[in-house]
């Protein structure tokens, strides 16, 4: 063997060390904001990779909140890459429970391990602990449990961790979120629990209820 094959060899090796590759992905806005993860059972350690289409800050939150409506009781996780001219980076751990600006977690629970910025999208891979023990600001990841996920992203980057622009409305794609919620360890969608809902006597009444779900799914995703 030669010294060229060898060094390709090595080169191929490296590279492949560096680029994890992650069980899950879900659109959560095609051509807007790429989601993947995985879940390492050894460390109990939840590994994520987002991309979206933006040179602002880019962020990810998950909330046990049906729905995901209002930003209640959203673990967002928001980070950036201050332009390609310096590549600085930066990341941080934020709770929220109403639709005002998140704010910064005592205990910052999550690590950035990699973040790049090219052709107009920036790249984010971190992770942090299924449960980080911050009960009051962050979610606890169970199996079982639905999260439901959301995402902003906004035109500028972060001036600092507590400072930064509010993302643009839904229907400029700034933010979004899914209206299912998912079991992060199987990637199964975890559907509606009906455990309130008392069973149809007659086929007729088990159609009043779906159609007030179509409305309320209607108004939901109709809502900015
Ligand atoms: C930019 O990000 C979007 C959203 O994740 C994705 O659809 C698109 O393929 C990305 N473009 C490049 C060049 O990676
Ligand atoms: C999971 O974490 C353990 C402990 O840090 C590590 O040894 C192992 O390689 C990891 N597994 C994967 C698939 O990354
Ligand atoms: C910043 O990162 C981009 C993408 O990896 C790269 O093309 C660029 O050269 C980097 N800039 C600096 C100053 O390192």
């Amino acid at each position: 063997m030669n010294l060229a094959l060898i060094l390709g060899i090595l080169a191929v090796l490296v590279l492949h060390a560096e680029c994890r590759s992650y069980d899950r992905h879900l659109v959560l806005k095609d051509g807007i904001f790429n989601l993947y993860y995985s879940y390492n059972a050894t460390n109990k350690m939840f590994y994520f990779k987002v991309v979206a289409k933006t040179t602002g800050w880019v962020a990810l939150a998950m909330t046990h909140e049906k729905g995901a409506e209002g930003m209640k009781n959203y673990d967002i996780i928001l980070g950036g890459v201050k332009g390609v001219n310096t590549n600085e980076t930066y990341i941080g751990d934020y709770w929220s429970t109403t639709t005002a600006i998140p704010s910064y977690d005592n205990k910052q629970n999550v690590a950035l391990k990699n973040a790049m910025e090219m052709d107009g999208n920036t790249t984010l891979e971190f992770s942090r602990l299924a449960d980080t023990g911050d009960t009051s600001q962050d979610i606890k990841i169970e199996k079982g449990k639905a999260v439901y996920f959301a995402w902003a992203r906004g035109d500028k980057d972060a001036v600092s961790n507590k400072i930064f622009q509010q993302h643009g409305n839904k229907a400029s794609m700034g933010r979004g979120h899914t209206t299912v919620g998912y079991d992060m360890y199987t990637g199964k969608e975890i559907t509606t629990q009906t455990t309130t809902a008392k069973p149809p006597t007659t086929t007729g009444t088990a159609i009043v209820p779906s159609i007030a779900v179509l409305i309320i799914t209607a108004l939901v995703t109709l809502s900015p």
